[in-house]
């Protein structure tokens, strides 16, 4: 009975010291989706292969912190469907299982880029022709309504059409859908998604939104879609934000124009950039030479930096919450700072824009959206 008793406290005491030894796995942070549950949801997204390409502890992040997972590549046409009418479902299949059987939902990115460079040569090319306007229509169709079907029931939400408007003058961005088609290949993505499944919330995704020029495009978008009754149900901001120029105000200003036409919305591409990119574009592209070997940040951010952004999430994160009515998701573009796009768009350095440090721990910027109720 003795001996029993020792083997019992033994074992408890074995127990204690593994819980102890693996803190990753007992002191889970508090999750974000959690506290953010009553608000909105709060997403990532995902670059390679679920779970393969992840380690135990970016995998308990994934798992823990996300209700909503979008794949950064797998989805996109120049890898789904690469080659004609060859579907490559695999990594995107692997993806949807891995969100299901952590009854995470998923956003299907995305059916059409509206961006020649972005999509597969062979879906602007018949022999030596370009395709005529019925062959393009029908290939987009093909192309969504294979996709969708796949995942109807999986995938409840859908960025339909990326990146469609233009930077310049222009209404919409030129490209091969817009001078073949004209600029109703814009209705039909919509209508063929929403045909191969009704109960789908679509989405309208483009990066620059709050800026005046892309905001004034997006109100003729807006009243284009409502024009001709375009099954659209949200616009997708992409928020790539950079730490000194955060237009808080008039991103306000956007939230509340797609609220006036009905829409929901999302944030769908979260970060803040500390390595400040914008000198990059400026003057003809003058200091790209300089640039190019500009790499403050490497390898840690200073602490002050840190505090910096984090003030910047927080105030977002009000603002975001003051429009929770009309917000539908907040998606930030990669799990920690080691696998953001940032470490190498426009050029190569160590960035650090995101929630989570390259060991996946969280930083000062986590602490700071999280709510305090
Ligand atoms: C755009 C696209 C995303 C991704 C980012 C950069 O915002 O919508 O899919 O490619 O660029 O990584």
């Amino acid at each position: 009975m003795k001996s029993l008793k020792s083997l019992t406290v033994f074992l408890i005491y074995v127990l204690v010291c593994v819980i102890i030894s693996f803190p990753a796995y007992s002191q889970t942070n508090p999750s974000l989706c959690a506290a953010y549950k009553n608000r909105f949801n709060v997403a990532v997204a995902i670059d390679g292969r679920l779970p393969d390409d992840y380690s135990p502890k970016e995998l308990n992040l994934i798992r823990t912190q996300f209700n909503v997972l979008t794949p950064a590549n797998c989805m996109k046409m120049y890898h789904i469907q690469r080659r004609r009418n060859i579907f490559d479902f695999d990594q995107a299949d692997a993806f949807v299982a891995f969100a299901a059987a952590n009854s995470q939902k998923v956003l299907g990115h995305c059916l059409i880029w509206a961006k020649d460079v972005r999509t597969p040569a062979w879906f602007f090319r018949n022999g030596d022709n370009p395709p005529t306007r019925e062959l393009l229509l029908e290939r987009m169709q093909t192309h969504i309504e294979t996709v969708v079907t796949r995942y109807r029931g999986k995938v409840p939400y859908w960025d339909v059409l990326n990146e469609a408007l233009a930077d310049d003058e222009n209404f919409i961005r030129p490209s091969t859908y817009l001078s073949v088609i004209g600029d109703d290949f814009i209705a039909k993505a919509f209508e063929y998604a929403h045909a191969a499944d009704p109960e789908a919330m679509l989405i309208y995704n483009d990066y620059n939104l709050f800026f005046a020029n892309k905001q004034k495009k997006l109100k003729q978008l807006l009243q284009y879609f409502k024009d001709r009754e375009v099954p659209v149900h949200a616009i997708g901001i992409q928020g790539h934000f950079e730490l000194d120029k955060i237009p808080y105000e008039d991103l306000e200003a956007t939230i509340n124009l797609i609220k006036s036409f009905g829409l929901k919305m999302v944030v769908s591409e979260l970060d803040i950039d500390v390595v400040l990119r914008s000198k990059w574009w400026a003057d003809n592209g003058k200091y790209r030479e300089e640039l190019a070997k500009y790499d403050p940040y490497n390898p840690a951010c200073p602490p002050e930096i840190l505090k910096w952004q984090a003030q910047e999430y927080s105030k977002l994160f009000a603002l975001f919450s003051r429009h929770s009515d009309t917000i539908q998701r907040i998606t930030f573009w990669g799990l920690h700072d080691g696998q953001s796009w940032l470490n190498n768009f426009p050029w190569k350095r160590t960035n650090h824009p995101l929630l989570f440090d390259r060991n996946a721990e969280p930083k000062p910027a986590y602490y700071a959206v999280l709510p305090t109720k």
